[in-house]
C-alpha cells in the first residue's frame, strides 16, 4: 500500500518549556497569529491526503478534543448574530471527511511509548507522525513539508525522517542520524541516536517533527526499554526498524520554527504575522518602528 491515510499526534508533553502559560491549557493550543500550533499540523496532514487524525492525549489537553469538535453555543450565537465568516470559520476548523480519534498515554514514557499507543488503530500500515511544536511554514507554489514526503513514500516505499543541519553545539535537541546520499534530498540512514553530545554526534543532520513510519515499527518500539532520559525513545525504534528495512531521511523544504522554546515561538509568530492579511501591513510598520527606535539608543 503506498497511500498514507493515518496520522498521529502525540500531544500529551507537559510543555513546561513555556510555564505559567501551560498551566491550565496544551501548549499545542498556543496560537500563532490567530491558529492553534495543532491545527497548523493537522492542516498539513489534511493537505497530505490523510483522513484519519490519532491524537495521543494525556491530563489537561481537553482543549484539544473540543477544538475538532462542534461548538454548538458559539454556533448559535454566531448564527443568532448573523456573522457568516466567523461561522464558516468555526465550522471550517475540520473537514467533513475527517475522522479524529483520541487515546490517552496515561504515563508520560516518552514519544516512542505516544506512538505505540497508535497501534490498535493504525494497525499495520504505513503512517506519519507530526510533531505540533515543529511549525513547518513554505513558500507559496510549495507542496506543505508532510505532503512533500507522502509524494516521496509514493516510490520510495519505506519509513522516511524529515532532517535539517542543525548548528554542532544543539545536538544534544535532537535525534541525529548518519546517512549516505541517496539522492537529491534524500539520504540513506546508517545510524541514528536520540540527543548526543556534541562530540559524540555522528553527524550535524538532525530529525525534526515529521515523519513517515513503516507499520513494522510498532514490532520494535514494543521491545524496547527505556532509552535516553529513562523514556522509550522513538529514536530507539526507528534505530532498531533501520537494522531490518531501508529508512531515508528527507532534506525538506521549508523552514522550521521550534515553537518548543520561547525564541522559535516568537520568531514563528513574527513570521507568520507578517504574512497574515489583517496584520501584516500594521505589524511591518511597527517592526520598522522599532527597529528605528532601537537604532536610536533604545534597548
Ligand atoms: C523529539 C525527538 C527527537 C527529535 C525532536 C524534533 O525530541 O525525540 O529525536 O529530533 O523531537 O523536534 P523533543 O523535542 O520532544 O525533546
Amino acid at each position: 500500500m503506498n497511500k498514507i491515510r493515518k496520522a498521529v499526534f502525540p500531544v500529551a508533553g507537559l510543555g513546561s518549556r513555556f510555564l505559567p502559560a501551560t498551566k491550565a491549557q496544551p501548549k499545542e493550543m498556543l496560537p500563532i497569529v490567530d491558529k492553534p500550533l495543532i491545527q497548523y499540523a493537522v492542516e498539513e496532514a489534511v493537505a497530505a491526503g490523510i483522513t484519519e487524525m490519532i491524537f495521543i492525549t494525556g491530563r489537561n489537553k481537553r482543549a484539544i478534543e473540543d477544538h475538532f469538535d462542534t461548538a454548538y453555543e458559539l454556533e448559535a450565537e454566531l448564527e443568532a448574530a448573523n456573522k457568516q465568516a466567523l461561522l464558516e470559520l468555526v465550522r471550517g476548523v475540520i473537514p467533513k471527511n475527517v475522522t479524529c480519534i483520541y487515546i490517552r498515554q496515561s504515563a508520560p514514557l516518552g514519544l516512542g511509548h505516544a506512538v505505540l499507543c497508535a497501534r490498535p488503530v493504525v494497525g499495520n500500515e504505513p503512517f506519519a507522525v507530526l510533531l505540533a511544536d515543529d511549525f513547518m511554514d513554505t513558500r507559496p507554489g510549495t507542496a506543505p513539508v508532510l505532503a512533500q514526503m507522502t509524494e516521496v513514500y509514493g516510490y520510495e516505499n519505506c519509513s522516511l525522517l524529515a532532517v535539517q543541519d542543525v548548528p554542532r553545539e544543539n545536538t544534544r535537541q535532537y535525534g541525529i542520524v548518519r546517512a549516505e546520499s541517496y539522492r537529491s534530498n534524500l539520504e540513506l540512514v546508517s545510524s541514528i541516536v536520540e540527543k548526543p553530545l556534541p562530540e559524540e554526534a555522528p553527524s550535524t543532520l538532525a530529525v525534526v517533527g515529521r515523519y513517515v513510519l513503516s507499520g513494522a515499527i510498532f514490532e520494535h518500539l514494543e521491545n524496547l526499554g527505556a532509552g535516553s532520559g529513562g523514556e522509550i525513545q522513538l529514536t530507539d525504534g526507528i534505530a532498531a526498524l533501520m537494522r531490518a528495512e531501508r529508512v531515508l531521511a528527507y532534506r525538506y523544504e521549508g523552514q522550521r520554527y521550534d515553537c518548543g522554546s520561547k525564541l522559535g515561538y516568537l520568531q514563528a509568530m513574527a513570521a507568520m504575522g507578517l504574512k497574515h492579511p489583517e496584520t501584516a501591513a500594521g505589524f511591518r510598520s511597527f517592526l520598522a518602528q522599532l527597529a528605528k527606535e532601537n537604532g536610536h539608543g533604545g534597548t
